[in-house]
């Protein structure tokens, strides 16, 4: 297994490129299984998640021509099964229930089971298909999906969950009739996916808002998309220049993607230059402390709760992190106070008081997000932080080392 060995204390300076969106790729790439045809697809990152999405989509029976724009042909998909290796590799698997069940009339999806970061039922996914006509009934593990047709229906989302929304567009976007989805997510991946969809022939309205309109259509041609660039990855690279006092530029990047981020940046000192195609972000010399609560879109990303968490542990005073959509996304914590940060827990609450230093340690990611934390806490530590199971990290960020490399981190990876 790799580590990743950084010596800290470096201010970064220069430019990120940055790749495309891991969370757009996927739901994507579920949605060529909507219709038969040669999809093409620009922009998508190399990573981890995405290789395993390529397995299931071939174990479904599609092929594909390598390159940029990838091409996904998917007449040939004959089967209807994501099984349990692919999907307890990677969640998102569960991506292929709606177009699958759309398409063919059936699926067989194991369920996902709980994670690092919380138990994440799909309930909603189900109940939602339920509402559209789709037979669910769970057996040895599996969602067995079947349907004679589907039809739309109004589905209320208890909670706006993002690859819910996603797997019912795709489901409904072949349904009979209309379907609205009311407290729908309004993530930017969301609103990549209906575009595509819309390109490729559906008609969606109100995407964007918690209401989305979808009027079925019979059939759907092959998408032709170039993936927007991630937006998580971009911020936790304008947060390295913050935790390192450096100056770093992102491109490209979409900056209203990003406003509640900035925002939090800003307000812990740092100075930004925004404009269509990139963004710089400046560090301050003294990082200011501020309190932070995840919500859903437009609200500040769970996706970079950890990574924010590691610049407050060197705020010059306190700072209340509270996580709002999973239950156990606090596992960094432990890790980061081996590097001698003072946080203290309370429910759904971190405390985090700023100190002067961070001191690099050997330490260990359990999820994506957090060993990014983890990463960006070893560049503005003192001495060396050595990153354990960094197979996380090439879940979601695709060439870390070289791009910090590319701004001055002294960071390598080494086969243990
Ligand atoms: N939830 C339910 N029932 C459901 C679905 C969700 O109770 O049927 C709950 C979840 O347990 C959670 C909340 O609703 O408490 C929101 O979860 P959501 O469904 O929105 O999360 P997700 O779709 O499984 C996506 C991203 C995550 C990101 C979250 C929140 C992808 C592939 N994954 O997950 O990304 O954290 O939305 O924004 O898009 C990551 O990239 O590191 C990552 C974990």
């Amino acid at each position: 297994m790799d580590k990743i060995i950084i010596e800290g204390g470096v201010p970064l300076n220069g430019t990120v490129q940055i790749s495309g969106a891991k969370n757009a790729a996927l739901p994507l790439l579920a949605a060529t299984l909507l219709t038969g045809g040669v999809h093409r697809l620009r922009n998508i990152p190399r990573l981890r998640d995405i290789r395993t999405a390529k397995t299931l989509l071939y174990h479904l029976g599609a092929t594909f021509e390598e390159g940029d724009p990838l091409c996904i042909h998917t007449d040939t998909v004959d089967s209807y099964e994501a099984p349990y290796d692919l999907v307890k590799t990677m969640r998102a698997s569960v991506l292929v229930l709606g177009p699958l069940v759309a398409r063919f009339k059936k699926a067989r999806v194991s369920l996902p089971g709980g994670c690092a970061i919380g138990a994440r039922p799909i309930n909603l996914h189900l109940s939602g298909l339920e509402r559209l006509g789709v037979k669910i009934e769970l057996l040895h593990g599996y969602v067995e999906a079947s349907a004679k047709r589907l039809v739309g229906n109004h589905i209320y989302f208890d909670i706006p969950t993002v690859t819910g929304t996603a797997n019912l567009m795709m489901a409904a976007v072949l349904a009979e009739g209309q379907t609205v989805l009311e407290n729908a997510a309004r993530e930017p991946e969301v609103v990549e996916l209906a575009q595509c969809l819309t390109n490729m022939g559906g008609s969606i309205q109100g995407v964007g808002t918690s209401v989305i309109t979808i009027e079925g259509v019979s059939e759907l041609r092959p998408m032709d998309h170039t993936i927007m660039p991630d937006r998580i990855e971009a911020a936790t690279y304008l947060t390295a220049a913050g935790i390192t006092r450096g100056n770093i530029t992102v491109r490209p990047c979409i900056s209203e993607h990003l406003e509640a981020v900035i925002h939090k940046l800003e307000q812990a000192g740092m100075l930004f230059e925004i404009t269509d195609d990139y963004i710089q972000g400046v560090g301050g010399k003294t990082i200011h402390n501020t309190d932070i609560k995840t919500d859903p879109h437009p609200g500040f990303p769970t996706d970079m709760q950890a990574q924010i968490m590691a610049m407050m542990c060197l705020a010059n005073g306190q700072s209340i992190i509270t996580e709002r959509i999973f239950e156990n996304r606090f596992m960094h914590v432990s890790e980061l106070k081996r590097m001698g940060a003072d946080i203290s827990i309370e429910g759904n609450t971190a405390i985090v008081r700023g100190r002067s230093t961070l001191q690099g340690a050997p330490v260990m990611a359990t999820d994506l997000r957090a060993s990014a934390s983890l990463v960006l806490a070893g560049l503005a530590a003192e001495g060396v932080t050595e990153i354990a199971r960094v197979y996380h990290l090439d879940r979601g960020y695709q060439g870390i080392e070289e791009k910090l490399r590319g701004v001055g981190a002294k960071i390598e990876r080494v086969k243990e």
